[in-house]
């Protein structure tokens, strides 16, 4: 028996996780439960499941459970706790990420902030207190799942996109979409803010980022390809040509159950079995980098090193959060990225501090950006 955390156990991922422990009752044991503000349904998760610590990061002090960002540190380090599902959305995952992996702990990482802002931390905080980090992002599962003990052979990725609700529309059409617009995206139901950096494939950058980390290959050797239907989740490729793949229809519950027995497998995944016929046809496309500019920017910035993906996470979460709050239109996300990367100064090698000061000057900057837009 296995104890689990769960944070940001009231989004997305944090109740797709608690599905698929409600089937593994025999190999998990959920300890510990953090979420950001709802407490209503935070709740009604400690009704069900009685863990050991339960908080909420963001509630006032008026909650009847601890409150305040300790909550998630005191979730990931608990003594009973042997893996960490992080599952918060943005930044404010990064200190929980680290904290885990310095106490030991297996990270089963959804929040790819952590790793865009600070993967060298992660890494050496992992490397110090001998933790480890498993990703649940269904396309770094499927590499993972692809490599299968060969990283050493490992020359190429090619991360699949769905390209999102604008991939067939107008350059112009994109940049005046709408919340609900973004909001529809065709093969993922997920957070509001995972699902609008879908729209801009700002996401796809985060994930080029989250890669380049995970596996240790440059950027040149990166790439993504958009793919409608979602089924391939990414393609591997060895040093000698030869190319592996990993496909399934669109779930996240088998990425997350493989980030929790990784390298095993337990059966009764829940998933969807898989059938060539109705998934096909599969088609793949290029990436529309005129319209599409948050992908490259954020390539581009994940290239640069230092402090620049912090600065452009902190960009992409402002300006995500003012168009999701009807303050900017859709195609100033991408301007305000961009603008704020052109003028960061950015510094390596990097430590904590210097990726909060990137982080905060980021926010600032496109805050300000937003103010006059
Ligand atoms: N959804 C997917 O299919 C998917 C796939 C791959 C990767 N991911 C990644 O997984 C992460 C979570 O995505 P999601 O779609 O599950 O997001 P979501 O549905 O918006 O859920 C976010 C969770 O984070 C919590 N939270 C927000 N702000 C917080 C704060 N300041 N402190 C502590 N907790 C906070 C929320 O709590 P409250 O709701 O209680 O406020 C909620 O539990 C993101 O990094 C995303 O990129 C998601």
């Amino acid at each position: 028996m296995r104890g689990i955390a769960v944070l940001g156990s009231t989004g997305s991922i944090g109740r797709s996780t608690l599905d698929v422990l409600r089937r593994q009752r025999d190999h998990f044991r959920l300890v510990a439960l953090a979420a950001g503000q709802n407490e209503a349904m935070l709740a009604e998760q400690i009704a069900e499941w009685r863990p050991a610590y339960a908080g909420l990061a963001g509630g006032n002090g008026s909650a009847t459970v601890p409150t305040g960002a300790q909550v998630l540190i005191d979730a990931a380090t608990h003594p009973d706790v042997d893996i960490v599902v992080n599952a918060v959305v943005g930044a404010a995952g990064l200190d929980a990420t680290l904290a885990a992996l310095r106490a030991g702990k297996r990270v089963a990482l959804a929040n790819k902030e952590s790793l865009v802002m600070a993967g060298d931390l992660v890494a050496r905080a992992a490397r110090e207190g001998g933790g480890e980090v498993v990703p649940v992002d269904s396309e770094h599962s499927a590499v993972l799942q692809c490599i299968a003990g060969q990283q050493e052979s490992l020359c190429r990725l090619v991360l699949t996109a769905s390209g999102g609700p604008f991939r067939e529309w107008a350059g112009e059409r994109v940049r005046n979409a709408t919340v609900e617009e973004a909001l529809a995206h065709p093969t993922w139901q997920m957070g509001r803010k995972v699902t609008v950096d879908s729209a801009t494939l700002a996401n796809k950058a985060l994930e080029i980022i989250e890669a380049h980390h995970l596996f240790g290959l440059s950027y040149d050797a990166l790439d993504a390809v958009v793919h409608p239907q979602s089924i391939v989740h990414a393609f591997v490729e060895f040093c000698d040509g030869s190319i592996i793949a990993q496909l399934g229809f669109p779930s996240m519950e088998l990425p997350i159950l493989y980030a929790l027995t990784y390298p095993a497998r337990l059966p009764d995944s829940g998933v969807r079995r898989f059938d060539p016929v109705a998934a096909s046809p599969l088609t793949f496309e290029p990436v529309r980098r005129d319209v599409f500019r948050a992908f490259h920017a954020g390539v581009e910035a994940g290239r640069a090193g230092g402090t620049a993906p912090a600065a452009f996470n902190a960009a992409n979460e402002e300006a995500v959060a003012a168009f999701l709050d009807g303050r900017i239109p859709f195609g100033r996300i991408t301007d305000i990225i961009e603008s704020v990367l052109s003028s960061h100064v950015g510094t390596d090698p990097v430590d904590t501090d210097s990726v909060r000061d990137a982080d905060r000057r980021a926010r600032e900057h496109a805050r300000r950006l937003v103010s006059t837009s």
